[in-house]
């Protein structure tokens, strides 16, 4: 018999490549009806549907079997959870930027990302304090707030409309399926043939 799977989805700009992914790879679901509902009966799974920071705990607590959310947020998260496949899309990089005229060392670092810029300093062997905000982070280095900032940049639109530079990339990212480390063993017959749909699809 078969399990129905519950899935975190990110709101927003994920949800739509997500659920398009999770079709092709041969689950039926639709959520066109859903109006403000967070939790969805959408077909063959039950759809949840979250902040992407959440994604991690939902899916390490077994809450949900599996999710999709960036390597961005998963670096960031401490969840322990088996991140089989590269989904491909939501492309982007974490980097270090500052503004571009700006010169000497750099003692302050903004980020939505501190856990992963602390660790990005301690490879590199430097050290700074890096203060942790939650949106919007470029204005930290407009502003004086830090001499740089950790941040996504994606098409680079916002680099460029703030006079900012890249100083470095740190990270590439996009958007991976994760799994509850339970919930493979325990829903294998529904989750080990989703896993290799997902992974044919972006050979
Ligand atoms: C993200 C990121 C950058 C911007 C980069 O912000 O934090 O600010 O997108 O994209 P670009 O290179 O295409 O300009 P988001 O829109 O998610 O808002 P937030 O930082 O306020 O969360």
């Amino acid at each position: 018999m078969k399990t129905k799977l519950t899935l975190a989805i990110p709101k927003g700009r994920m949800m739509y490549e997500s659920l398009k992914l999770l079709n092709q790879a041969g689950l039926k679901l639709d959520i066109s009806h859903k109006g403000r509902s967070l939790k969805i009966d959408a077909g063959d799974a039950t759809i949840i549907e979250m902040r992407n920071g959440d994604v991690p705990t939902y899916v390490e607590l077994g809450v949900a079997d599996a999710g999709i959310v960036g390597k961005d947020v998963l670096l960031e998260s401490p969840a322990n959870v088996y991140e089989p496949v590269d989904l491909g899309f939501g492309a982007c990089r974490l980097s270090l930027i500052r503004p571009i005229a700006a010169t000497g060392n750099i003692k302050r670092i903004a980020s939505k990302y501190p856990q992963t810029t602390q660790a990005y300093l301690k490879s590199i062997g430097k050290s700074a304090e890096v203060i942790k905000l939650s949106g919007s982070v470029e204005l930290a280095c407009l502003t004086g707030l830090a001499d740089a900032v950790v941040d996504i940049v994606q098409t680079g639109g916002t680099l460029k409309a703030n006079n900012l530079e890249e100083l470095e990339i740190i990270h590439q990212s996009s958007a991976r399926f994760i799994v509850n480390r339970a919930a493979l063993k325990l829903k294998t017959n529904e989750l080990r043939p989703l896993i290799d749909a997902l992974r044919k699809i972006h050979k």
